[in-house]
């Protein structure tokens, strides 16, 4: 097992709180032993240990912030085609429907695995050179038992964190779907479910006026447990709705978009301790209002933001663009929208060994060629990201 001591680290942003020790660190250093933090401290500290002088190898960060690789709890990467006649339609000025899942549920269908792993690696590489170390990964474009399943299986060669989202949208009839979503329900909690349940770890419902209603999601959610898998759901994206309220009740641990909330969403969301994942990006790409984030923070609720990666509501890889849109369009300070895509990603999949950076956690590290985390905000749309390390080893830049 090979040691790290990284020096000379401008700031260092740990997303630690409390008795872990202090959130930012000047002039920091930091052991990494095999695949996890050892050590963190100051600078000058590092230089009168000699455990951490007696590491095998020393890097000089250059005087970079570093902080904690971003954890993107939401995405959608098993898809072929794109759809960006949509989003210029969108652009000048129609609006998002969900119905336009179902373009891509054809175009998905008719690629091969092979077709269907290249794209998804290419965007994970994507989101890798722009600081994210864990990923989740949906299926939701297949729509049948078996491609739902080979989505999942293809998700599976690249993160742990699997999410089966059969219940995405009711395919119409003519796409082989039953047409009606009473019968989807039935398929998606039988054959579907055992299909795809050894491939997930997650279960998700799309809650929303045209996809699936609040019972429906209940019995998705429901089936999903029995069969061991963790609930998840997309709420309130497209307007009010009961699906936030249903998460919180259920105790899930995310419940993703939260762009239309009443006082009594936001009072189930700081009860349950359920985190509200926003998605900024997709806001951005669908013209729609931002949720407000600093409504939740200051209510005292968890917050995430992930990207959504998806060909139709948001194609961006980039959390560092979605940091950028928390802080300018949500009410988000730099230092809360980083914390939110890093701990608040890990606590939306309800990790606490990545998003953060304390001795035990994962190395997984994140090098800017900037002096601190504000950057990323500061000069939005400047590739920042000059190096990654994951579970310890460089996979990325030169430092
Ligand atoms: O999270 N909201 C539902 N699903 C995706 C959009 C999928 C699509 O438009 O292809 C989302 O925004
Ligand atoms: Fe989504």
């Amino acid at each position: 097992m090979t040691s790290t001591l990284l020096t000379n680290i401008g700031e260092l942003l740990t997303g630690r709180v409390g008795d872990e020790g202090p959130d930012l660190v000047a002039d920091a250093a930091l052991v990494v032993d095999g695949a996890r933090v050892a050590w963190i401290g100051t600078a000058a500290e590092a230089r009168e240990r000699p455990d951490a002088l007696a590491a095998d190898q020393h890097v000089d960060a250059g005087g970079r912030a570093v902080l904690p690789g971003f954890v993107d709890s939401h995405s959608h990467l098993v898809f072929a085609g794109d759809r960006a006649d949509e989003f210029a339609a969108r652009m000048a000025g129609e609006s998002y429907a969900a119905g336009g899942i179902r373009r891509t549920v054809g175009l998905t269908r008719a690629a091969t695995d092979e077709a269907l792993l290249a794209n998804a690696t290419r965007l994970v590489g994507e989101m890798l050179r722009q600081g994210t170390t864990t990923v989740e990964i949906k299926s939701g474009y297949g729509l049948t038992p078996y491609d739902e399943a080979r989505s999942l299986a293809v998700a599976q060669q690249l993160t742990p964190e699997t999410t089966f989202l059969g219940a995405h949208v009711v395919p119409a009839a003519a796409d082989g779907g039953a047409g009606d979503a009473a019968a989807y329900v039935d398929l998606v909690t039988g054959p579907m479910l055992a299909a795809c349940a050894p491939y997930a770890r997650w279960i998700d419902v799309f809650c929303e006026t045209g996809a699936f209603d609040a019972d429906q999601a209940r019995a998705v959610l429901a089936a999903g447990a029995a069969a061991g898998l963790r609930g998840r759901l997309h709420a309130n994206q497209l307007g009010p709705g009961p699906g936030v309220r249903l998460a919180a009740e259920l105790g899930l641990a995310a419940v993703d978009h939260c762009t239309y909330l009443d006082d009594a969403d936001v009072d189930a969301l700081v009860d349950s301790g359920t985190v509200a994942t926003l998605l900024p990006g997709v806001e951005f790409s669908t013209r729609q209002p931002y949720p407000d984030a600093r409504r939740l923070i200051d209510a005292g609720a968890h917050v995430a933001i992930a990207s959504d990666c998806n060909p139709g509501s948001c194609f961006t890889s980039s959390l560092p663009f979605c940091v950028a849109l928390a802080v300018r369009e949500m009410g988000m300070t730099p230092t809360e929208a980083v914390h939110a895509a890093t701990r608040g990603g890990a606590r939306a999949l309800d990790r606490d060994d990545v998003g953060v950076l304390r001795v035990g956690a994962d190395a997984d590290l994140v090098l800017l060629d900037a002096p601190s985390h504000t950057h990323l905000a500061y000069r939005p749309g400047v590739p920042l990201v000059a190096g990654v390390w994951q579970r310890g080893r460089p996979v990325l830049g030169r430092v």
